[in-house]
């Protein structure tokens, strides 16, 4: 199987990303799980842009064993010496000069005629190549340089000795026909092309980035210049894990393989954000949160049957641990029923239709439904304490001028009896309406209210311990809803005493 050199620029183009700065150590630190994902080529930096970038690409070829170390230099011979000079101590050192080639950067950017960019583009890998025999060259902006130009610089770079030539989509104006004819165009016209590897380079303004890279592919182009997830100038390069991942999950229609090691995939992408500060949007491809997860009842019960109804790569493949089924209020039966079994808890169907309604009731007023939540949920639910008195509704008033005020309707015996009372605040105003309904005076020894889950929705959890007779009782309940739980914790307990016949 032929192989697509994976060229990482994470450390380059993907340091350049608008609010990602990386200081030396962290650069290392990623440099490290680079190799270990297993790229091919780290280019580690642009040594001539400063001090600090000079010794990190320097750092980088002294410690990184594997993989080829390269850095960028414009064709100029002070930018070649710097690079020169940081990735001689790699032990597969590469150069990569670049100059632009597009009209509009040259009559803009360089104030130069095409002649004057072809000889110096030609001087440039010359000297570059009296160091070091790996050189790459990129003609900048070159889906927006004329044809015949492109191909007549392509060839002179080649002569003078470049083993690489990139074709960088600078601006991300591409789109994937026309990228693909490109590579085609540079095969069939450039006489020398097959002394050369031909590389990519695609940034992502129109969100073509990956698409432009694989057809580049499937026209000639062997190796990929790629950035973890997808950092780089404005709206970034082409994504590692997407150009990779496509290539292994499609290899009925990519027939190449890749060192990558697919599995330090989501590993990469983690450290990278961390290091850079720039979070992973949740609905990235691959890497993001919900790259894996499933909320849809129709999805979840597709998945339960058969994975591969909703998934086309297995998450593990990617280093995540498993799939994500996130119970929500678009989840079905089948899924809580399966997460509940994980939990440790298997439900009668009653109890399970029970824990079902009371989920959803949940689930309306919170956005994600989660383990803790479910524990509570079928603790409380689904117990084995009689309901001897179950609370039907309450209202309460308080405030800081008012005297808390709570009017609760329980049923008992399935007849709704009701009372009123005042209190010391609206639990205490609740708690004295209950004892009017059961007659029950039990003495409250404790009193913790806990947010079982984060968030302003979060699932509050009560339990109180209560003195009745001459036995001590516990109870517990939950809500979104502090006051409810708080009654629902008392109506345990009582239930408790009741039954046991402790009041
Ligand atoms: O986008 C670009 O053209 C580049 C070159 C330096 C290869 O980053
Ligand atoms: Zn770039």
């Amino acid at each position: 199987m032929e192989k697509i050199i994976i060229f990482d620029t994470t450390l380059r183009d993907g340091e350049q990303s608008p609010g990602a700065s990386l200081n030396n150590k962290k650069k290392l630190e990623i440099a490290k799980q680079l190799e270990t994902l297993g790229v091919d080529i780290i280019e580690a930096g642009f040594p001539v842009s400063s001090p600090g970038d000079f010794q990190a690409v320097k750092m980088v070829a002294r410690e990184i064993k594997k993989a080829g170390v390269c850095g960028l230099a414009r064709a100029v011979k002070a930018d070649i010496d710097a690079a020169y000079n940081a990735v001689k101590y790699a032990r597969r050192p590469r150069l990569h000069v670049f100059l632009a080639t597009s009209e509009i950067h040259m009559r803009y950017k360089l104030k130069k005629a095409e002649s004057e960019i072809l000889k110096a583009s030609a001087w440039a890998v010359k000297y570059a190549k009296r160091k070091l025999e790996d050189i790459e060259f990129s003609p900048e902006d070159a889906s927006r340089t004329n044809k015949k130009f492109l191909y007549k610089v392509l060839e002179a770079v080649i002569d003078a000795g470049a083993t690489t030539v990139n074709i960088p989509d600078t601006v991300g104006y591409s789109t994937p026909y026309e990228f693909g004819s490109l590579i085609k165009g540079i095969k069939e016209n450039v006489p020398n092309i097959h002394k050369a590897v031909i590389s990519v380079h695609c940034h992502n303004d129109l969100g073509l980035a990956v698409s432009n890279s694989l057809a580049a592919v499937l026209n000639g182009a062997r190796q990929v210049e790629c950035t973890i997830n997808g950092l780089g100038e404005r709206a970034g390069n082409a994504s590692l894990e997407e150009t990779v991942m496509s290539l292994t999950t499609r290899s009925d229609i990519f027939e190449f393989g890749t060192s990558i090691k697919t599995k330090e995939i989501y590993k990469t992408s983690r450290l990278v954000s961390k290091l850079t500060g720039i979070s992973v949007q949740p609905n990235k491809a691959i890497v993001g949160a919900n790259a894996f997860a499933h909320e849809a009842g129709i999805h979840q019960d597709g998945l339960l049957k058969e994975r591969r109804t909703y998934e086309i790569m297995k998450p593990q493949d990617v280093g995540f641990e498993e799939t994500k089924i996130v119970l929500g209020k678009h989840s079905g039966r089948h899924g809580l029923k399966a997460r509940l079994k994980k939990l440790g808890y298997t439900l009668t169907d009653k109890e399970l239709d029970k824990a079902f309604l009371r989920f959803k009731k949940l689930a309306d007023k919170k956005k994600e439904v989660f383990d803790e939540d479910l524990a509570t949920i079928v603790e409380d639910e689904i117990s084995a304490i009689p309901e001897i008195y179950k609370l039907v509704s309450f209202y309460v008033s308080s405030g800081n001028k008012v005297t808390p005020n709570a009017s609760v309707t329980l049923k008992h015996k399935s007849k709704d009896l009701k009372a009123d009372s005042t209190g010391d605040g609206p639990v205490d105003a609740c708690y004295k309406a209950i004892e009017k309904i059961t007659g029950m005076r039990p003495t409250l020894l404790g009193y913790n209210l806990n947010a079982v889950t984060a968030g302003k929705d979060a699932l509050g959890e009560v339990s109180v311990r209560m003195k009745a007779g001459k036995s001590v009782v516990n109870g517990r309940g939950a809500s979104t809803d502090v006051i409810e739980a708080s009654l629902k914790a008392y109506l345990n307990a009582l239930n408790k005493a009741k039954a046991l016949g402790k009041k």
